[in-house]
C-alpha cells in the first residue's frame, strides 16, 4: 500500500518504519525540516534501539520518504491508499488535549482528498477521544468533500525504547469507525502481524487507548501503595507485589474487570478500611485506596438515582445475597439498594431462594438486624410474588433470564439488572 503518515516522532516514524519493513511504501509529512531532512538522509529523528537502522533501509530500498508539510494539502494524496495521523495530542493546562495540531493536519488531509475519484481512509494513531476527531473532521471538511474521508482509529500500543518488536508483536489490534470497509482496509495494513483483530466504534476505539493507560497508571501507583503500607508494618513491599502477582487466578486475570455492579460482602470494605486506618494512623496518606470505597459508593448511587427517576413505587428484587448460592449479607451492596429505596417510600418485595431469615446468624443478623429490620416480612417464596404487581423488576443476582421474569410481572414493566448497569444508558 501506499502510505501518507502525519507527524515524524515516535509514533509516526516507528509505525512508518514497521510499515516500510512489512512492504509498504509511505512518506512521512512534518512541519519540522530537520525531521523531513532527518529522514530523507535514511536517519531516525527520534531516539529508539533499531530505528535508524530501519529507516535507512527503507529509504534505500525507495520504500520510505518525507515531505514537509504543505498547507494547501498533499497532493500525493491524490494517490495514495491511506493517510496515517500520529501528529501529538499534549495537554492544555486544564487536562484537555490541545487539538490544534491534529486540526491543522485534518485540513490539510481534507484539501489534499478534494481532487481523489474515491474517499481516502484516514487511520488516526493518535491519542485523542472520538467526540473531539468527531468535530475536527466536521470543522475541516468542506462541503464539497463530505464523503471523501472514512474515518477510523487505529490506537497505538507501543512502548518507547522496545517500539518496533511491540510493533511486530502486539497484544492485539485495534480498528474502530463508522464504515465496515475501512475498518477491514485500515487492518489488512497488518496482514502479517499475528495477533487478534477486533473491530469497535470510534468512540469504543478512543477511550480503550485511554484506558490502557489509565490502567497502566493504576496499576503503578497501587504497587506503590502497597508498597508504602507495608513499609508501615516492616513487610517487604516488593515481595508481598511478587506474591500478589503469582495469583494468576484472581489477581492477574480478566475476573474483577468486567463492569458491573459496585462490590460489598463481608471481606472487601471492612480490608480496605483497615488498611485506611494504618495509614492513617502513620499519617501517611492514602489518595489511590483510599478513593476506592467513596468510587464504589457511587455506583450505588447511579443504580439508586436510574431506579428513582425510572420506576413507580413498587418493585420486586431478585436476589439480595451479594452471590448466588450464599446468604452472606454483610455490607452487601444490594441490601444497601434495598434499604436506601424502603426509606425513599418504595414498596418492595424480594425473591431469594438463599436467604432465610430464620437461618441467619451471628454478623450476618446483626447486619441484616441493621438495615433491613423487615426482612422476614418483605422476603417471598416465589418470582412470581416478587414480580406479580411490581412497577419494575431490580436483578440484583441473575437467578433467572429476562423471559422467565416476564412471565410473572406485568407487561412492559423495566428490568433494571444490576450487572448490567451502564450509568449513561440509565441500566438495561
Ligand atoms: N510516544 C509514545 O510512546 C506513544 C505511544 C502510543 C500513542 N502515542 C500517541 O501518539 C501521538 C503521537 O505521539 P508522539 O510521541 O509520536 O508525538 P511527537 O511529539 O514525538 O511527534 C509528533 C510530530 O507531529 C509533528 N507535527 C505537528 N503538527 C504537524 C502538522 N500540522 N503536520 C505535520 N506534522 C506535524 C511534530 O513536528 C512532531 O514531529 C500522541 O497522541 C500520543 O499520545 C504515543
Amino acid at each position: 500500500m501506499k502510505l501518507y503518515i502525519y507527524g515524524a516522532g515516535y509514533v509516526g516514524c516507528v509505525t512508518a518504519a514497521c510499515l516500510a519493513k512489512m512492504g509498504h511504501t509511505v512518506t512521512i509529512v512534518d512541519l519540522m525540516l530537520s525531521k523531513v531532512d532527518a529522514v530523507r538522509s535514511g536517519r531516525s529523528p527520534v531516539l529508539e534501539p533499531g530505528l535508524d537502522e530501519l529507516i535507512a533501509a527503507g529509504v534505500a530500498a525507495g520504500r520510505i520518504d518525507a515531505e514537509m508539510a504543505l498547507p494547501e494539502g498533499e497532493t500525493g494524496l491524490r494517490a495514495a491508499d491511506m493517510a496515517m495521523v500520529c501528529i501529538g495530542t499534549p495537554s492544555q493546562p486544564n487536562g484537555v488535549i490541545d487539538a490544534r495540531a491534529l486540526k491543522r493536519v485534518f485540513e490539510s488531509i481534507a484539501r489534499g482528498v478534494l481532487t481523489r475519484p474515491s474517499p481516502l481512509t484516514v487511520v488516526v494513531r493518535s491519542t485523542a477521544l472520538a467526540p473531539v476527531i468527531r468535530q475536527i473532521q466536521t470543522e475541516t471538511q468542506p462541503r464539497e468533500g463530505a464523503d471523501k474521508l472514512r474515518l477510523v482509529m487505529n490506537p497505538e500500543l507501543l512502548r518507547e525504547t522496545t517500539a518496533i518488536a511491540d510493533f511486530f508483536n502486539p497484544p492485539l489490534l485495534v480498528v474502530g469507525g463508522d464504515d465496515p470497509a475501512s475498518l477491514t482496509h485500515a487492518l489488512s495494513l497488518y496482514e502479517s502481524i499475528q495477533a487478534p483483530r477486533y473491530k469497535v466504534s470510534l468512540e469504543t476505539a478512543s477511550i480503550f487507548k485511554y484506558s490502557c493507560n489509565a490502567f497502566h497508571a493504576l496499576k503503578i501507583a497501587f504497587a506503590n501503595e502497597i508498597d508504602t503500607l507495608a513499609s508501615l508494618i516492616g513487610a517487604d513491599g516488593r515481595q508481598v507485589m511478587k506474591l500478589l502477582t503469582e495469583d494468576k487466578i484472581l489477581n492477574i486475570s480478566p475476573v474483577y474487570l468486567r463492569p458491573g455492579f459496585a462490590f460489598g460482602g463481608s471481606c472487601l470494605p471492612k480490608d480496605l478500611r483497615a488498611l485506611e486506618a494504618l495509614a492513617r494512623e502513620h499519617h501517611e496518606p492514602l489518595a489511590l485506596l483510599s478513593s476506592v470505597l467513596p468510587s464504589n459508593r457511587r455506583r450505588i448511587e447511579q443504580a439508586i438515582e436510574t431506579i428513582l427517576a425510572n420506576s413507580g413505587r413498587r418493585l420486586g428484587f431478585i436476589g439480595l445475597s451479594f452471590k448466588i448460592g450464599s446468604d452472606d449479607l454483610r455490607e452487601s451492596a444490594h441490601v444497601e439498594v434495598a434499604e436506601r429505596l424502603l426509606g425513599k417510600g418504595f414498596e418492595i418485595k424480594i425473591y431469594d431462594p438463599d436467604l432465610d431469615p430464620h437461618r441467619l446468624v451471628g454478623a450476618n443478623m446483626a447486619h441484616v438486624m441493621e438495615r433491613l429490620p423487615h426482612l422476614a416480612r418483605i422476603l417471598v417464596d416465589t418470582a412470581e410474588e416478587a414480580c406479580a404487581q411490581a412497577d419494575a423488576i431490580v436483578v440484583c443476582k441473575r437467578m433467572m433470564s429476562n423471559e422467565e421474569i416476564r412471565k410473572f410481572s406485568a407487561k412492559g414493566v423495566p428490568i433494571f439488572d444490576l450487572q448490567q448497569m451502564n450509568p449513561s444508558a440509565g441500566i438495561k
